[in-house]
């Protein structure tokens, strides 16, 4: 077996969605045995043909609900029958709720807790034990908006969970510093979905955001994938603790 993630087994959460697809096909293609999971179910099947139909190896569980603490660990115990080990999760699926300060209510704000923190804290939780005795790897998904605000964004509930991300991953690679479990985070920019589409009809905020990126256009679900990539593989071997930008420019004015 060769590629960058030949012989290790890799959870990847919201293979569903953009960046979670774009992953589980890198890694698959660099030799990963690639376990996903969504809550939809049709688009997390998808994901699943299309690596097989590249010859990569690919189980998945869907619907999974990764806000609830027992799914994390059916899904911990789906890759560990089938592979036996877990080497690295990649905690990419999230669902973010945006509003302002003064219209934000407490059911909103929890649900984004829910499913921004608590899904990672859940999953990390679970599987921990396995990448313990692996030595594994964590990538969780931050966000720009983690870092910075947007006067465009209302995203009181959004910043304040993905700064928490940032916080916790530093916190897990400490924690994990003894097992030899390496932790670090990435936080995209303006990425290319459906989601992010449908905004940028509104002339305003696409010329607003898309201004700040020094390259001038979206991000790929690909290029926040090889940022993954790379923080799951060994080429990254002294890279733990940090958060790193995949944003286009956007941080620097
Ligand atoms: N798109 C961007 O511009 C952008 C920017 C910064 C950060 N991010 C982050 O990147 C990550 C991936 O986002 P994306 O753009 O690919 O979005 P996406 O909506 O295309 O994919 C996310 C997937 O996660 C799944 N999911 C959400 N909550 C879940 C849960 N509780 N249990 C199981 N599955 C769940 C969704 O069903 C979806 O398929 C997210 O963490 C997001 O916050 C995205």
């Amino acid at each position: 077996m060769s590629g960058r993630l030949a012989g290790k087994v890799c959870i990847i959460t919201g293979t569903g969605g953009s960046v979670g697809r774009a992953a589980a096909l890198a890694f698959a293609r660099e030799g990963a045995s690639v376990v996903g999971c969504d809550v939809t179910v049709e688009e997390a099947e998808v994901t699943s043909e299309l690596v097989r139909a590249e010859g990569g190896t690919m189980i998945s569980l869907q619907p999974c609900r990764l806000t609830d603490s027992s799914e994390c660990h059916a899904l911990v115990d789906f890759a560990v029958r089938a592979f036996g080990r877990i080497d690295v999760l990649f905690n990419n699926a999230a669902m973010a709720y945006f509003n302002w300060l003064e219209d934000i209510t407490d059911e909103e704000w929890s649900r984004d807790m829910r499913g921004e923190i608590d899904l990672v804290f859940f999953l990390t939780r679970a599987a921990w034990p396995h990448l313990k005795t692996s030595h594994g790897v964590v990538v969780n998904t931050a966000s720009l908006n983690g870092l910075l605000s947007f006067k465009t964004l209302g995203s009181l509930a959004h910043t304040t969970a993905k700064a928490g991300v940032i916080g916790m991953t530093r916190q897990l690679a400490m924690e994990g510093r003894e097992h030899g479990i390496r932790a670090n985070s990435i936080s995209p920019g303006l990425i290319e979905t459906n989601q992010t589409r449908e905004q940028l009809k509104d002339p305003a905020w696409a010329s607003a955001m898309l201004g700040k990126t020094l390259l001038g256009r979206l991000g790929r679900p690909e290029e926040v994938a090889n940022l993954a990539l790379f923080l799951a593989s060994e080429e990254s071997s002294y890279v733990t603790g940090v958060d790193i930008v995949v944003d286009g420019g956007m941080r620097v004015w």
